[in-house]
This record gives structure tokens, C-alpha cells and sequence, in this order.
């Protein structure tokens, strides 16, 4: 057996994806060591409560509850706790003494990680992020190393399992969303006291965050990116989605948009959108995860995997293990986190796409042609249009007979979008706009 020079690795939390990691590590420390080219010593696992029920067995002399006196001499921490504090301070205190620090913690990167980034960089240390986007997904190293020679043009990510699932259920078993987010919470998928964080879009827009400034090299700061969750999504919108050759997810979008004046800008959004039938995210089902990146030279590139989950989580802890410890072997400072194109955030208003909108209109003469006014008016050009008339159970027209117009828009830009939904929802005509949905991916 090859003898290494020994790191010491100290792990934060031993929840679904901490215990894992420990098991792991424990189990296959010798492979690891070989790949690393060093030692990888589990020195301990800090825990808030020692006599707690866990997923693997950790050998009970490696846990305790002083997180701060196992950091000390630690080469190497592992933070896996979540939540702001005190996760951020022991990250800090870790880089601070000159270790590298591993962690999952998205919504620490996505609140404090220019703090953070700068911590690492002013000691020479290295921050390692790959669980906290996607899961196992490998996505930030490739982000990072492998494309930094690109440009990258837009990445839409299924970043969410949950609301993956749930609209998953609605369009392939029919399932409303109420049903679809009660099934999604007995399979521990959302959280059962609060799962606002899933079907409200916040966990997706913190991985937005991430993936916009890694992409962009630009700090993106979690307030910057738009949000809409699912809670507004209907089973009738999912239905018309798919006889319409769509199908309604919730997409994490980062895109680099270009002004008249050529100049640069990133918008990051997290809303429901239509994607096409036929594209490679219309194929990720149940509660996986995917990240769809259009590269300038590239060309168009899919990571699709599990985006949660203790063990594949924990896959992605144990990579950024091997390669801290290759880092501390070779030696020389860790690289800094790049944000050197520091482009300008855009609003909303400034994104451009097309729109799906489903009116309700008085089925009389010169009804389209307002409808088509309003649209024209605010120079949103048509490119679809069906119309169903509403019968009766008889199947003869209502006596005031009321037509359901589906209208799908050429590029647009939210701002004359909204404009136009505006002066849509005042017409004499339209009874109710009942669905506005943008369309990606096409
Ligand atoms: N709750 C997340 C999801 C997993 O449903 O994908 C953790 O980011």
C-alpha cells in the first residue's frame, strides 16, 4: 500500500447528504487516497446532536458538537449543515486558517458567496460548490474548466426535482397540482411543514444566482433574478400545453442578452414555461434534474441527472474532495472565482421571448380584429392563432356565445407583453385573459 501525505478533513453536518459522505468516505478512503494522491482522514463529523437516528452508521468517537475546535488544523472542511448561520461564519473562520471548504449550501452562495469567494482568495484557499446546483449533476466544474474557453449564450435549467415531479404528474397522469404536490410530499420530495422554498421557485432561483455568475462571470446577486414558482400553473394550461406540442416546466434561464448598441447584459429568471415537445428538456421526467447550455462555439450541450438525493449528493461532494486534496498536493494558491466581465443585471422588461396567451372573447363581429388592435398597438406580432367557439351542452352556440383564442406571439419583449396583456384585460371584448405563458426553448 502506497503511504500518502495525510489530510485532515473535518465534515459539517451529517444529514441525508452528510452521512453519506461520511459512509463513503469511510468505506472507499484507500480508492480516494489513491486518485488524490494524499490521505483523506475523516477527523470528525459535527453534528447538533450525537444520540440522533442517521441514515449510515458513523463510528460515535467521530462526532461532536463543537464544530468550531474540529475546524482548527482541519486542511480540508466539508460544510453540509444548510441554512445561513452558522454555516457562513465556520466557512469563513475554515478559509480564514487556510483550509479548503467543500460545501452544498446553495442558499449561502446564492446570499453571501461574493463574502465567501473573496474570504478563499484572500488566503489562497479553494471554495468547492459542485453539490449546490443539481445534485449529482456534474455542472460547475464544466462550467468553470471545461467551457471557460466558450462563451456561453443561455443555459435553461430544470434545477428542481420537486416541481419537476408535480408538473410531471399533471401532464403525464393528469393529476391536479394540489394532488400532484401532496404526492410529491408523501415520496419526501417536498417539504411537508413548508414547501414554498420548491413550488414557489426560490430554491431554483438561488441555483439561478449560481449558475448566471459562473457562466457570465458576473456577480449575480440572488435579489437580481425574476421568480414566478408553479403555484399559478393549472391543470388546463398543462393539458392545452400538450395538445398545443408543449409541456409546462419550471425552467432556471440565464441568458446573455445584446442591445441595439451591442452592449452586454445578463437577465437570470425563474418562471413556468412552454418548451416544445420535441426539445431534450421536454424528456426529463419525474423528479430529475437537467441543464441545457447554448455555448457560442460549442454548440448546444445537456447534464441530466439526479438533482437531489443523500448518495448522488454526496457523489458530488466526495469529487470536490479528491480534487481539494490534489490541490493541496501540488500546492500554490486556489484559483479565484472569475467575475471579471462584471455585466450589467437586466429587469425582466428587458428579456425578449415568445408568449402562449389564452383569451376568453365575446364570440361577435370585429371581436378579432380589436383583439388583433391591441396586439398590433403595442407591437407584439402574431404568428398563431386557433379559435374554439364555446358550445353548449346541446351542442349548439351559448346564447351569448363566448370564443376561447389562443394566441401564440412572435419575440417579444415583456415590456410591450405586459403592455399588451394590460389593455387586453380592459377590452369590451375579452371576457378574461385566463393564461399567459412565455415560450422557451424554440
Ligand atoms: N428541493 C430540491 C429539489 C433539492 O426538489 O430539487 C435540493 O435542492
Amino acid at each position: 500500500m502506497i503511504e500518502y501525505r495525510n489530510l485532515r478533513v473535518a465534515l459539517l453536518g451529517a444529514g441525508s447528504v452528510g452521512a453519506q459522505v461520511a459512509a463513503l468516505l469511510i468505506e472507499h478512503g484507500q480508492e480516494l487516497a489513491n486518485r488524490a494522491g494524499a490521505g483523506l482522514e475523516l477527523v470528525g463529523v459535527a453534528v447538533r446532536d450525537v444520540n440522533a437516528t442517521r441514515s449510515t452508521d458513523i463510528p460515535r468517537e467521530l462526532l461532536t458538537t463543537d464544530a468550531e475546535s474540529l475546524i482548527l488544523g482541519a486542511d480540508i472542511v466539508i460544510e453540509l449543515m444548510g441554512g445561513l448561520e452558522p454555516a457562513r461564519t465556520l466557512i469563513l473562520q475554515a478559509l480564514n486558517s487556510g483550509a479548503d471548504v467543500i460545501t452544498g449550501n446553495k442558499a449561502l452562495l446564492a446570499t453571501h458567496g461574493p463574502e465567501l469567494f473573496e474570504a478563499a482568495e484572500q488566503v489562497g484557499a479553494q471554495l468547492y460548490y459542485e453539490a449546490a446546483v443539481a445534485g449529482a449533476i456534474p455542472i460547475i466544474r464544466p462550467l468553470r474548466d471545461s467551457l471557460a474557453g466558450d462563451r456561453i449564450q443561455r443555459i435553461l435549467g430544470i434545477v428542481n426535482g420537486t416541481t419537476n415531479f408535480i408538473l410531471d404528474r399533471m401532464d403525464r397522469a393528469g393529476e391536479s397540482l394540489e394532488t400532484a404536490l401532496a404526492t410529491a410530499t408523501e415520496l419526501g420530495y417536498a417539504e411537508k411543514s413548508d414547501p414554498s422554498a420548491d413550488i414557489e421557485g426560490f430554491d431554483a432561483a438561488q441555483k439561478t444566482a449560481i449558475l448566471a455568475s459562473l457562466a457570465f462571470h458576473t456577480t449575480v446577486p440572488l435579489d437580481a433574478v425574476y421568480r414566478e414558482g408553479i403555484t399559478g400553473v393549472t391543470l388546463a394550461q398543462v393539458d392545452a400545453a400538450r395538445k398545443a406540442g408543449y409541456v409546462v416546466k419550471l425552467l432556471a434561464i440565464c441568458e446573455r442578452l445584446t442591445d441595439e448598441q451591442g452592449v452586454e447584459g445578463v437577465s437570470a429568471r425563474v418562471y413556468p414555461a412552454l418548451v416544445p415537445r420535441d426539445h431534450p428538456l421536454a424528456a426529463v421526467h419525474g423528479a430529475k434534474n437537467a441543464v441545457f447550455i447554448e455555448a457560442e462555439a460549442a454548440g448546444d450541450l445537456m447534464f441530466y441527472g439526479a438533482g437531489a438525493g443523500g448518495i448522488e449528493t454526496a457523489s458530488a461532494v466526495l469529487g470536490d474532495l479528491v480534487s481539494a486534496a490534489r490541490r493541496h498536493v501540488i500546492g500554490g494558491p486556489g484559483v479565484a472565482e472569475s467575475t471579471h466581465a462584471n455585466l450589467p443585471i437586466l429587469p425582466i422588461s428587458r428579456v425578449i421571448t415568445r408568449y402562449q396567451i389564452t383569451l376568453s372573447v365575446v364570440d361577435q363581429p370585429g371581436a378579432l380584429a380589436a383583439v388583433a388592435v391591441l396586439f398590433s398597438g403595442h407591437g407584439v406580432s402574431v404568428e398563431t392563432l386557433t379559435q374554439s367557439v364555446q358550445l353548449s351542452d346541446s351542442g349548439v352556440s351559448t346564447p351569448s356565445p363566448t370564443a376561447t383564442l389562443v394566441i401564440g406571439t412572435h419575440e417579444a419583449s415583456e415590456a410591450d407583453l405586459a403592455a399588451t396583456v394590460l389593455a387586453l384585460e380592459s377590452s369590451d371584448v375579452v371576457s378574461q385573459v385566463t393564461s399567459v405563458l412565455r415560450v422557451e426553448g424554440s
